[in-house]
C-alpha cells in the first residue's frame, strides 16, 4: 500500500525581499498545503494604524486598535492568489504600497501586535499542513515545525527583485529607496527585542542571490520530501 504521508509544518524566514514569499506559495502549492504570509498580516495591522492616526507609543490605543482588527485570506477566484483582507476589505494592493512598506517594521516590533498576531498564526498551524513565511516562524510561532528554511540573498539582487515586483503591481519606486528600505528593515528587524530575525540552529540556509526561483523551491522541497519520506506512517 502506498503510504500516506503525513502533514507537517514549514517554517521559512529571512531577510526582506529574498523570495520567501514566492518560494513559499510554490511549495505550498506542490504540496496542497495552506499558505500563510505573516508579512502581510504585520503589514494590514499597519495601514489600519496609518488610517487611524494610531500613535504606536500609546499602549492603551494600540490595544483598543487591535480590538477592531481581523485579518483574513481569500483567493482570488481567476489567477487563485490569497488576498489579504482587513476587516472584510481586500488590502493587497495598500499593504504593498512604499508608506507602508516604511512603517511595518517598527509597528512589528510592538509586543501587543506580535502577541495577537502569533497567536492566530499558532492557531491557523495548529493541524499542520502549512507553509508559513516570515521572519520569526521557525524561532517563535512554530518552534517545532518539521522542516525549517533561512532565507537571504545579497542586499543589490534584493533591491532589483522587489522593485520589478513592485512595478508589475502598478507601484512606482526607485531602486534606491528600495534597496534603503530593504535595509532599514532588516536592521530593525534584526535588533528588535522582541522576537528578532535571526536564523534558527535547526533551520536550513539557503542563498537566494544566483539561484532562481524555480531552483529555490526545488531545494525546499527536496528537503521536505526527505523529511516525509524518513518519517511517513506506513
Ligand atoms: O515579509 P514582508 O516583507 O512582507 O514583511 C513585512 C514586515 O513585517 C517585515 O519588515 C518585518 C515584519 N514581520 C515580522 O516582524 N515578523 C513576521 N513573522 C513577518 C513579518
Amino acid at each position: 500500500m502506498t503510504p500516506i504521508p503525513h502533514k507537517i509544518n514549514i517554517a521559512i524566514d529571512g531577510h526582506s525581499g529574498c523570495g520567501k514569499s514566492t518560494t513559499a506559495k510554490a511549495v505550498a502549492q506542490k504540496l496542497h498545503y495552506i499558505y500563510i504570509d505573516t508579512g502581510a498580516m504585520y503589514r494590514a495591522i499597519t495601514l489600519f494604524f496609518i488610517r487611524n492616526h494610531i500613535d504606536l507609543k500609546d499602549k492603551k490605543a494600540v490595544q483598543e486598535a487591535l480590538s477592531n482588527i481581523s485579518i483574513g485570506f481569500k483567493r482570488e477566484s481567476q489567477s487563485g492568489q490569497p488576498n489579504t483582507y482587513l476587516n472584510e476589505e481586500n488590502v493587497e494592493y495598500d499593504i504593498r504600497t512604499p508608506v507602508v512598506a516604511s512603517k511595518v517594521s517598527d509597528v512589528a516590533a510592538i509586543e501587543e501586535v506580535r502577541k495577537f498576531l502569533v497567536d492566530q498564526q499558532r492557531e491557523i498551524g495548529k493541524n499542520k499542513g502549512v507553509v508559513m513565511d516570515g521572519r520569526d516562524i521557525g524561532t517563535v510561532v512554530f518552534p517545532d515545525a518539521e522542516c525549517k528554511f533561512f532565507i537571504t540573498a545579497n542586499a543589490d539582487v534584493r533591491a532589483e527583485r522587489r522593485l520589478k515586483e513592485l512595478k508589475e503591481n502598478g507601484i512606482q519606486d526607485t531602486l534606491e529607496s528600495v534597496r534603503e528600505n530593504l535595509l532599514k528593515r532588516d536592521e530593525i528587524d534584526s535588533n528588535r527585542t522582541i522576537s528578532p530575525l535571526k536564523k534558527a540552529e535547526d533551520a536550513h540556509l539557503i542563498d537566494t542571490s544566483y539561484i532562481t526561483i524555480d531552483e529555490q523551491v526545488q531545494e525546499v522541497l527536496d528537503v521536505v520530501r526527505s523529511y516525509l519520506n524518513q518519517h511517513n506512517s506506513h
